[in-house]
């Protein structure tokens, strides 16, 4: 049974969810599902924006079928090429044979890549190129790295519509709820629109930086991106968000405390820490085990703070694994702007406060607070002061 809902005059959402996938990419866990978003345009010319991933293509199919009805498809807009989007293209091509595929000269390169045949079918467009499907004009605007090279986006000058390709998506598959307005976006979304951003396209700040620049310039009516809600209001909302994280400032200040924990009492060190800070009237903390939380969470939670402390076990005299992978992702990442703070643990060679101080080091415009803490084993009374004293600093370097 098809499933589409309209978006404007003669535009119609024609994608679908997923909800058995366990791993995003096959890395991140999306225990809320991802929708796969596509959208049909039934202009003099009929225009299919994007595909879908595999998974959800005979839900496509019957989608597309609906929405044409008697009609064939004309063209199909390319704005990215990564598999969850680009897979069906082939099946497309295979029904409706005359279609013509419209995309940048790298889109067309890496369909090559995949193995897509298409020769004589594409139409290469690139930067500032439009094209009138009838009564509907479009732009192309191009979007590399947003969040692939060869990612363009496409303005329709006629109604507002901006298809934004991976920008402006989310995990989370769509309860029958297309648009930001028929959920409670804030309480229900923006952390997995957060995690979406910051593990898919966070790497790639100043890249979304001139998209967003060059989307200020345009009069935006609805956004349709290829993941999650279609956004038809509250756009300084979302923004502001996409601002703050492409330029690596925090949402929040706040503290995220992330240890790494063998038997407990490293973590018992955190839970003085957080309490101090509590005490002192900081608020704003939370806590994670980097053992038990998935990285792509602890990156979404990193982005958002100002502050994080990384009490550290130490491992085979190096730093405890987990804590490595998630130093390791930040990096990858290219998060900046932070304020950190460091308690090793060792029961005779602590070294890890030493070694995340080199690694985040390396990282840009890092703040790594001086006193650090170095425990043995367990963080007893002659502790007690320091513990104190790095409460207060972390506390005075939020003013
Ligand atoms: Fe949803 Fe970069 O693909």
């Amino acid at each position: 049974m098809y499933c589409v809902r309209k978006i404007a005059e003669e535009l119609y959402w024609v994608g679908g969810n997923d909800r058995r996938l366990a791993l995003f990419e096959n890395i991140h866990p999306i225990p809320r599902g991802v929708s796969y978003n596509s959208y049909l345009l039934l202009d003099e010319k009929t225009v299919l924006f994007d595909t879908v991933d595999w998974s959800i293509c005979r839900q496509f199919l019957e989608n597309i079928k609906a929405v044409l009805g008697d009609r064939t498809l004309d063209y199909m807009v390319i704005n990215h090429v990564e598999p969850d989007h680009s897979a069906c293209i082939e099946e497309i091509i295979l029904r409706y044979p005359d279609v013509k595929i419209v995309c940048t000269k790298k889109a067309f390169m890496f369909m090559q890549q995949f193995g897509f045949h298409m020769d004589g079918k594409t139409i290469e467009v690139e930067e500032g190129h439009t094209m009138s499907f009838g009564k509907h004009n479009v732009t192309f605007v191009s979007a590399p790295m947003v969040h692939w090279p060869e990612a363009m986006v496409t303005y329709d000058t006629t109604n507002g519509v901006l298809f934004s390709a991976d920008a402006f998506g989310s995990f989370g598959a769509l309860d029958g709820k297309l648009f930001n307005d028929e959920v409670n976006f804030d309480r229900y979304w923006i952390d997995d629109t957060r995690r979406y951003y910051t593990n898919i396209v966070g790497k790639y700040g100043p890249h979304v930086q001139a998209l967003l620049k060059k989307a200020s310039s345009l009069d935006i009516k609805i956004i349709c991106p290829l993941h999650g809600p279609v956004w038809r209001n509250d756009f300084g909302y979302l923004m502001d968000k996409y601002d703050k994280w492409s330029r690596y400032e925090p949402e929040e200040k706040g503290v995220m405390i992330v240890y790494a924990t063998m038997y407990g009492n490293t973590e018992a060190a955190a839970n003085d820490l957080a309490t101090r800070l509590v005490e002192k009237g900081m608020t704003n903390v939370v806590m994670y085990d980097v053992s038990k939380t998935h990285v792509s969470y602890l990156i979404s939670d990193t982005f958002k703070y100002s502050h994080v402390v990384l009490p550290c076990v130490t491992y085979n005299l190096k730093i405890y694994p987990p804590m490595l992978n998630y130093i390791m992702d930040m990096k990858a990442l290219n998060l900046q702007k932070r304020t950190f703070a460091l308690i090793e643990n060792g029961s005779w060679a602590p070294q890890s406060g030493k070694l995340m101080r080199k690694l985040l080091n390396e990282m840009k415009e890092m703040t790594i607070l001086d006193n650090e803490i170095s425990l043995n084993s367990t963080m007893k009374e002659d502790d007690v002061n320091s513990m104190d004293d790095l409460a207060d600093s972390i506390i005075k370097s939020m003013k």
